[in-house]
């Protein structure tokens, strides 16, 4: 009877789709706590030093874009059967999942390893994988085995047949970190070798409710290892995000990328058609140089150029930052765009500027545009959505 049944759900098929909610936790960015132990500085030129000194191998890589020292928000994974457990970043800006190996030198240690032999569902790849980002790469080969979105104790989303990096070597700069993998969520396109992302591969094997996720990301301030955030695999989230304003189609499906018309702070508007991406795994706002630092003018804030930030006293109130998309304009409150990093009155305006050389994304919303908007990302429709997101404090 157990037998039939089973067998006639998996016939259905439909029938197991899924939404899972995938609770994140918060941690201060590593960008913050450098920026208050002055190491900042030291930091942005030493990956400067790095792109002068390999230009070929920094050619394709945004500025930017997928830094090692730039995430907040972490969640459970498992890997394997029985699930062995990860604790990874969340990155929309990213395609590939990857996690330490046990041939890995030691710039992973104190990490938990991926044990292949001790995984009744592995299947050997083998072939060689490396990503490079703004402050050094990471590397290893691939395999294949069941990724489920969610820790061991919590109702998950298991993902059969999913390909995925097995790290022999990490970059310096993540060895300290809490985070022990990257858990890439934007489109194959962008993923290295074109490794279908885990979330695609549940896409493409039905075991989604609908082909969408709803990102919502909780303010936190500096707070650590706090609750941080929900991720809604299969639908909206209705619980912690408002009524849907409007979806905006993707101009690219490799980034969550999209077209945005304006930019806006005090006195100051920038109007022109740019290319932009959103992505949970940037702290800040980035965009183009003189845009940044007109809005920064306009904010009164004032430019470091030893550690190219915009600093500006923490009760600067002039309103919100606007964002025009699709003829709808998004407020950005001075909550999520003016940081307090812990340096008394004074906190950053969450922006920096960076070239994208004329390809690639003009801007970068990160994580206060994120905090202020539930995302809602429909990989099947390739369309964005934004929604008023409900803050507890
Ligand atoms: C991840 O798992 C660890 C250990 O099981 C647990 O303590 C922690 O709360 C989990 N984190 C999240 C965000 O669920």
């Amino acid at each position: 009877m157990q037998t039939t049944f089973i067998a006639l759900v998996a016939l259905l098929g439909v029938c197991s789709a899924a939404v899972v909610q995938h609770q994140l936790i918060h941690r201060e960015s590593p960008k913050f706590q450098m920026m208050r132990r002055g190491e900042w500085g030291a930091y942005v030129q030493h990956k400067a030093a790095l792109r002068d000194a390999n230009p070929s191998v920094y050619a394709n890589v945004p500025q930017n874009v997928n830094d090692f020292g730039d995430f907040e928000y972490l969640g459970n994974i498992t890997i394997g059967t029985p699930g062995q457990q990860f604790l990874v970043v969340l990155d929309t800006g990213s395609a590939n999942l990857w996690v330490p190996g046990p041939s890995c030198d030691g710039s992973c240690k104190g990490k938990t390893e991926f044990d292949a032999t001790k995984s009744t569902t592995f299947v050997k790849n083998g072939k060689a994988w490396s990503i490079q980002y703004g402050s050094g790469n990471a590397k290893g080969y691939l395999g294949q085995d069941t990724v489920a979105f969610g820790g061991k104790a919590d109702q998950q989303l298991a993902v059969p047949k999913t390909t995925f990096g097995i790290a022999t070597h990490i970059s310096s700069d993540f060895k300290n970190d809490a985070a022990e993998g990257i858990l890439g969520l934007a489109f194959t396109s962008l993923a290295v070798d074109h490794v279908v992302p885990p979330l695609i591969n549940a896409m493409n094997q039905g075991l989604l409710d609908a082909n969408l996720f709803t990102v919502w990301l909780e303010h936190k301030g500096s707070a650590n290892d706090v609750g941080g955030g929900v991720f809604t695999y299969g639908a909206v989230d209705t619980t912690n995000c408002g009524p849907v304003i409007a979806y905006q189609p993707l101009s690219s499906a490799t980034y969550w990328q999209f077209v945005a018309t304006s930019f806006k702070l005090g006195s100051y508007t920038n109007t022109k058609n740019y290319q932009v991406i959103s992505d949970t795994g940037t702290s800040f706002l980035g965009g183009p140089k003189a845009v940044i630092a007109g809005l920064a003018q306009a904010l009164g804030a004032t430019y470091h150029s030893d550690d190219d930030s915009y600093y500006v006293p923490c009760s600067k109130n002039i309103g919100t930052l606007d964002i025009t998309i699709g003829g709808n304009v998004y407020s950005i409150q001075p909550v999520n765009y003016i940081v307090d990093v812990g340096m008394g009155d004074t906190c950053v305006f969450a922006a920096f500027a960076f070239n994208n050389f004329g390809f690639g994304p003009a801007w970068i919303l990160g994580d206060p545009f994120i905090r202020q908007y539930c995302n809602i990302q429909d990989m099947g429709n390739q369309k964005i959505g934004f929604a008023p997101s409900l803050q507890k404090n």
